[in-house]
């Protein structure tokens, strides 16, 4: 194939070169659009044909269903690794040695206390806030309390950072649940991994002492992986734009959580919980629920179901599946909405609405059934996705920042009114 792209406009043409990536993805380079063509520009809305970077962290292969961080596939990923040295491999390109591995959590762990003064900002929200409002106000909050990360140019002060809010994220997260559940705020230990950490701090009652279930760590660990990381997705490229005018890494993660709350993207995991529970309510008619997701006229989607990207499986749906089965199983739940779900999943499969538009279960539509097995409330399960998305979000800023990307500023197509004098008020 020829490493260059034609393009006709009216009587000129134009040329733009070829980029290939290490998958052999091509892109069409155009930064020299506008310039070559006096202002010519494109519209792509969603930007779903529209790359916005070269990243060497995540590759996806939507109709493969591939999903690879630095090269691993995500399949030995959430068999053979733990959640921190997934997050290694992520920020700083290749999985850690056993030193490195000890040095990165040791510095976590010393970096995990949180200053006393959130617990006034925790106490100002009402009892009934959304915990994903509230962490993306505390994580924005974070950068009050510790200035140095906000001009980090040099990689020290970017490392100083990223363990910085490694450690002190999942601490925010467990003390939003824990301050709607009417419990004290706590601490993890630093004899404990940061997955034991996690459950520890979100479960420990205060009179008595918090002993670990490994059926609990092992699940909480895959999902976190499975979670990691996704390329350019809603609120990776929030993170990363936002990241792109130089604001610190805290405000543009708290950026990232806001948009990874909405019902299309994160907030789908809570949205699936409710909507199984609806369908149950309601006699475990699923067939009346796939007709609604089916007529045009009914606002109603079926919940996790659909990615912009993967039209054949989602390879973390697979994985998810077989571990919810495994993990309600060894816990000894026995959850009705599981086999709502199995259902469901069923009916689509086989019907010509779903199939044509390459519409299969997403990571989010099995997490939640785990996530309420290891009981988990409901509103706090975008939370655990946020909890697991941190090092992607970490990666892609660090790599926007480290690449020296300029500021990210989208251009548009005008379409409303052409000069018009100004009226006054009594004329109009
Ligand atoms: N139920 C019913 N119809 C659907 C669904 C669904 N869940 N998803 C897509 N469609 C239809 C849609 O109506 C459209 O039909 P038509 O061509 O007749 O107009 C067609 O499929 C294409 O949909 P789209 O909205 O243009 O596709 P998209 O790539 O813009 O959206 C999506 C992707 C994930 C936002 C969408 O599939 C959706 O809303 N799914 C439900 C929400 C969900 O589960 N989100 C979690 C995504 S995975 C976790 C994450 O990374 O965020």
């Amino acid at each position: 194939m020829s490493d260059i792209a034609k393009l006709q406009i009216g009587d000129n043409q134009y040329e733009f070169p070829l980029i290939t990536g290490t998958e052999n993805e091509v892109a069409i380079d155009i930064k020299t659009l506008r310039g070559a063509t006096g202002g010519v520009t494109t519209i792509d809305p969603g930007y779903k044909n529209t790359g916005s970077c070269q990243s060497a962290i995540t590759f996806l292969n939507g109709e493969e269903g591939i999903l690879r961080y630095r090269g691993y596939s995500i399949e030995e990923l959430a068999e053979k690794a733990d959640f921190l040295e997934v997050a290694y491999a992520l920020i700083f390109g290749e999985l850690p040695t056993k030193e490195q591995l000890e040095k990165f959590h040791s510095d976590i762990k010393d970096k995990s206390i949180v200053d006393d003064d959130i617990k006034k900002i925790i106490d100002a929200f009402p009892k009934n806030a959304h915990p994903m409002g509230v962490l993306s106000s505390l994580t924005s909050a974070l950068t009050a309390f510790n200035p140095s990360s906000v001009n980090v140019d040099s990689e020290e002060d970017m490392y100083n950072s990223v363990v910085k809010i490694l450690g002190k994220f999942p601490v925010l997260v467990a003390w939003t649940m824990r301050k709607k559940q009417g419990l004290p705020l706590n601490y993890g230990s630093k004899s404990l991994g940061y997955v034991e950490n996690v459950l520890k701090m979100m479960f420990e009652q205060p009179n008595e002492e918090y002993v670990q279930n490994e059926v609990l760590v092992n699940a909480l660990d895959k999902l976190l992986i499975l979670h990691a990381d996704h390329e350019q997705n809603c609120s990776t490229s929030t993170v990363r734009i936002v990241g792109s005018s130089h604001a610190g890494l805290f405000a543009s993660l708290s950026a990232g959580i806001s948009a990874l709350w909405g019902p299309l993207h994160g907030g789908a995991n809570q949205a699936v919980l409710e909507m199984l529970e609806a369908i149950k309510e309601d006699g475990g008619d699923t067939k009346k629920y796939m007709a609604k997701a089916k007529d045009k006229n009914d606002p109603f989607r079926l919940m996790g179901f659909g990615h912009r990207v993967y039209k054949n499986f989602d390879p973390r749906a697979k994985i998810i599946k077989v571990a919810a089965d495994e993990v309600l199983k060894e816990l000894g739940v026995n959850d009705p909405i599981l086999d709502i779900a199995k259902g469901l999943e069923q009916e689509a499969l086989n019907d010509d609405y779903f199939v044509k538009r390459k519409l299969y279960p997403n990571v989010d539509f099995y997490s939640g059934i785990i996530y309420r097995a290891m009981g988990i409330p409901v509103e706090m399960f975008t939370v655990m996705f946020a909890l697991g998305r941190l090092p992607g979000w970490i990666a892609q800023w660090r790599e926007m920042r480290l690449g020296k990307e300029p500021i990210g500023r989208p251009r548009q197509v005008y379409t409303g009114e052409n000069f018009r004098p100004f009226k006054d008020i009594s004329n109009r």
